[in-house]
């Protein structure tokens, strides 16, 4: 068996278990106040970690608010759950080069997250000119620090669904190209052309796959009725967008890890004559994910997925503690989360799911 394999038995007839290695989220959202205290528990549960995305109100952007945010995200921790943050700043145009390098020296930084100017929510503070930053770059390739890109071009000539293809072609080749050795996290891929452009990188460059984009094709969100919930940014594509995001999830490869963009937002402002981006999968990503990769015969390459590729790519030790998946009744979890902030939708597959993740 290969080291990424997780382990496959069959607990009793007609009953399979798989125990992986813990596993992290390399892309979530965990707001603030309220909406931060009801939603961590949600990810704490499974995960060991997650890269925390930094577009608060306003935006992480140094490293004295990034410590703030942590301690915060640390206190509203339930007693007896264990969870790490990983953080992240958030690149504005006037970020300051050494500011993030003492953030990454002392350990507290992980990453930096570029957010195209208006690409997604809480996003208006962020880079409208990339030579604007370019001393900062620098400093990241230079020390190792990742850049977690949101690829979407933001011009409103452009399709918003082709704006990831469009931000590969003439943002992120041009970028990576003028910053050599700076390692780049392709967040939250939709298309064939971004799994295509991820393959064809080296060691230095990464991508993440959602859960929902695993799942969901555009159909879902505009077929029938405009299913607010399946909004998301960037947006599902077309089918065979899902397909070649399922043929890179399962294929073991080690550039394609999770995260999920588990983004929460309350329901009367997803369910609005205006309403925000954002799926929210960190309840049920793991049982989602134990099902689609049972359909794709992957269940062994779960494990590179969700607990071994992430961690390889951002440097950091594999989590030692594990996880067991098991498939057996139709698995249940609640379709709403309580917040304090107002309830929150957990995304709903639209079929149902035989896999658990035990206690
Ligand atoms: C995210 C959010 O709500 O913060 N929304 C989303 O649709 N994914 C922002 C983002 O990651 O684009
Ligand atoms: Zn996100």
């Amino acid at each position: 068996m290969l080291e990424s394999e997780g382990q496959l038995r069959y607990a009793q007839p007609m009953m399979q278990s798989l125990t992986l290695r813990r596993p992290d989220d390399w892309h979530l959202h965990l707001r603030d106040g309220a909406m931060l205290q009801g939603v961590l528990p949600e990810t704490a549960r499974h995960f060991a970690r997650a890269i925390i995305m930094p577009n608060l109100v306003p935006p992480v952007v140094t490293g004295d608010q990034a410590a703030a945010y942590r301690d915060r995200i640390l206190a509203a921790l339930p007693d007896g759950m264990a969870f790490e943050p990983l953080m992240t700043l958030y690149l504005t145009e006037t970020t300051d080069p050494a500011d993030v390098a003492a953030a990454h020296a002392s350990g507290l930084i992980k990453a930096v997250k570029l957010y195209p100017a208006g690409a997604t929510t809480n996003s208006h503070g962020g880079v409208r000119d990339l030579s604007t930053v370019t001393a900062v770059l620098e400093k990241m390739a230079e020390i190792g620090l990742p850049l977690c890109v949101h690829g979407e071009v933001t011009t409103p000539e452009v399709d918003i669904f082709d704006r990831e293809a469009v931000f590969i072609d003439t943002v992120l080749d041009p970028l990576r190209r003028r910053i050599p050795g700076l390692r780049v996290v392709m967040e939250h891929i939709t298309t064939e052309e971004g799994v295509a452009y991820a393959r064809a990188g080296g060691d230095d460059l990464g991508a993440t796959i959602t859960t929902h984009h695993l799942i969901i094709n555009r159909n879902h969100i505009l077929v029938g009725g405009i299913k607010p919930h399946y909004y998301c940014l960037p947006v599902a594509k077309r089918e065979k967008h899902r397909l070649a995001l399922r043929a890179a999830a399962t294929s073991g490869e080690g550039r394609f890890f999770l995260g999920t963009d588990s983004a929460p937002h309350v329901d009367a402002l997803k369910e609005h004559a205006c309403g925000c981006a954002g799926c929210f999968t960190a309840t049920n990503t793991l049982q989602l994910l134990a099902h689609v990769f049972d359909e794709e015969n992957a269940l062994d390459r779960l494990e590179a997925f969700t607990s071994l590729n992430g961690p390889r790519f951002y440097g950091l030790p594999l989590n030692e503690d594990r996880i067991t998946l098991t498939k057996g009744t139709t698995a249940q979890w609640p379709a709403k989360i309580f917040t304090e902030a107002g309830p929150v939708t957990v995304f709903d597959p639209g079929f149902p799911v035989q896999w658990h993740v035990e206690a």
